[in-house]
C-alpha cells in the first residue's frame, strides 16, 4: 500500500493506494471521524461487483450506510440527477456532517462530488474510484461538475474530498477499453511530470495490462502523485492545471469527430501524438522521444493515427471548439518526457500536416 497527501493547507487530504483497500474504509472513515451515517453513491453494477465489501466494512466500523444508485452512464451528470439525489437525501435526513462517499468511476465521482459539494452547502465526500482513469485523474484535484445544455462539465465546483482510497484490485473487473482509458491517462501524466514513470511503463507494460499488484500500485501511485502536485500549485486551474490536458484538446475534437464512437483513451492517445508531432515540428521536441512515445502508445493497444479521411472532420470539430481562437490555439506541448510547456504557438493547419501524416 502506498500513500501521499494532497497539500492544501485546510483542504489537505490523503490519497491511498493499495489493493483490498475497499475492505478497510470504515476504519479510514472513522479515523477522520466521519459518521456514523454515511450515504454511498454508486451504479448498479459497480455496487454488484464491489459494493458489498464497502458495505460489510463500514458496518465492522459501526457505521451505518445507506446506498443510493443512479443508473449507468455519462448522462447521470445531470441537474436531474442530482435533484434525484438531494430529494433522496432529504428524505433520509441528511445532516451537514453525514458524508457521501462517491464509489464508482469518474462519472460517479464527478456527480455524487458535485452533490457533496452543494448538498447543505457542502457535506463530506470520500472519493472510492474503481476505474483506472478516477484513480490516477478524476478523484483527485477536486473538480466536481455534471453537464448542462450541450457543454460537459459547465455546472460544478472546486471541491476537495475529505480522503481518496484507491482500491486497485477493483481494477480486475473493468472492461479492457476502460483500463485502456485508464492507461492513456497514465501515459500523459508520465509525459508532463516524470520520466522515470514513463520507463518504467515501457519496461513493465505486460506486467500492467496483466494487472500485477505491485506494477498496478506503482502506476497508480506514480501518476496521482504528479496529479497531486499540479492541484497543488494550481487548485482553481488559473493556468498550469492546465497541463493535465495534454492530448486532450486534439482528443476532443477526434472524440466529437467521431460522434463519441471513438473512446476517450483512443482520442487522447492520438491526441498526445499529435501534440507531440507538433512539437517535434517546431524544434522543442526530439524525433527519439517521439518514436518512444508512439511504442509505448502502441504497446499499451491504443490507436497511433486516424485514417486519413477522418482528418477534414476533426479539424472541422477543433474549428468549433471555443478554446481555438484565428486558427490559434493552446497545446500543451512536450519539450521531454517528463517536461512540457503550456504554448500558443501551434497554428491548426500544423494539427492538420501532422494528423495527415
Ligand atoms: P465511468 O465513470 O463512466 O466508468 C466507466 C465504466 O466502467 C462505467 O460503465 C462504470 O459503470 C464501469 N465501472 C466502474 N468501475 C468498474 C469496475 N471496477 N469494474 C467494472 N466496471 C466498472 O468512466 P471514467 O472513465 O471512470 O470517468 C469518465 C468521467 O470522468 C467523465 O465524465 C469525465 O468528464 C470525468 N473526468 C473528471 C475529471 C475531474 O478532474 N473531475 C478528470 C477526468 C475525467
Ligand atoms: N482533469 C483535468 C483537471 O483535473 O484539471
Amino acid at each position: 500500500m502506498k500513500k501521499l497527501s494532497v497539500n492544501l493547507g485546510s483542504r489537505s487530504y490523503e490519497v491511498a493506494i493499495g489493493s483490498g483497500l475497499l475492505a478497510q474504509a470504515g476504519r479510514y472513515l472513522n479515523g477522520l471521524g466521519l459518521g456514523p451515517q454515511v450515504v454511498i453513491i454508486t451504479n448498479p453494477e459497480v455496487r454488484r461487483l464491489h459494493g458489498q465489501k464497502l458495505e460489510e466494512s463500514l458496518a465492522t466500523a459501526g457505521l451505518s450506510a445507506i446506498t443510493l444508485e443512479v443508473a449507468e452512464g455519462e448522462e447521470q451528470k445531470s441537474l436531474e440527477t442530482a435533484g434525484w439525489l438531494y430529494n433522496e437525501l432529504s428524505r433520509l435526513s441528511a445532516e451537514r456532517s453525514t458524508p457521501i462517499l462517491a464509489l464508482g468511476g469518474g462519472v460517479i465521482g464527478d456527480l455524487a462530488g458535485f452533490v457533496a459539494a452543494t448538498y447543505m452547502r457542502g457535506v463530506p465526500l470520500v472519493q472510492l474510484p474503481t476505474t483506472l482513469l478516477a484513480q490516477v485523474d478524476s478523484s483527485i484535484g477536486g473538480k466536481v461538475a455534471v453537464n448542462h445544455g450541450q457543454l460537459k462539465n459547465n455546472i460544478g465546483a472546486f471541491y476537495q474530498p475529505r480522503l481518496v482510497l484507491s482500491n486497485t484490485s477493483a481494477l480486475k473487473t473493468l472492461p479492457a477499453r476502460e483500463f485502456a482509458n485508464g492507461l492513456a491517462e497514465v501515459i500523459k501524466s508520465a509525459v508532463i511530470g516524470d520520466g522515470n514513470l514513463f520507463a518504467f511503463l515501457e519496461a513493465n507494460l505486460d506486467s500492467i495490462k496483466g494487472q500485477e499488484g505491485e506494477a498496478l500500485e506503482e502506476i497508480v501511485f506514480r501518476s496521482a502523485r504528479i496529479k497531486a502536485a499540479v492541484v497543488e500549485k494550481d487548485e482553481t486551474d488559473q493556468g498550469l492545471r492546465n497541463v493535465l490536458n495534454f492530448g486532450h484538446t486534439v482528443g476532443h475534437g477526434i472524440e466529437t469527430a467521431s460522434g463519441f464512437m471513438i473512446g476517450h483513451g483512443a482520442a487522447v492517445a492520438i491526441g498526445m501524438l499529435a501534440a507531440a508531432a507538433v512539437s517535434q515540428r517546431l524544434g522543442l521536441f526530439g524525433e527519439d522521444e517521439l518514436a518512444r512515445l508512439k511504442a509505448l502508445i502502441h504497446a499499451a493497444g491504443l490507436p497511433t493515427e486516424v485514417s486519413g479521411g477522418k482528418v477534414k472532420d476533426i479539424l472541422a470539430a477543433m474549428r468549433h471548439d471555443k478554446k481555438i481562437q484565428g486558427g490559434r490555439m493552446r497545446l500543451v506541448l512536450p519539450r521531454a518526457i517528463g517536461d512540457v510547456i503550456i504554448s500558443d504557438e501551434a497554428e491548426l493547419s500544423l494539427v492538420e500536416e501532422v494528423l495527415t501524416g
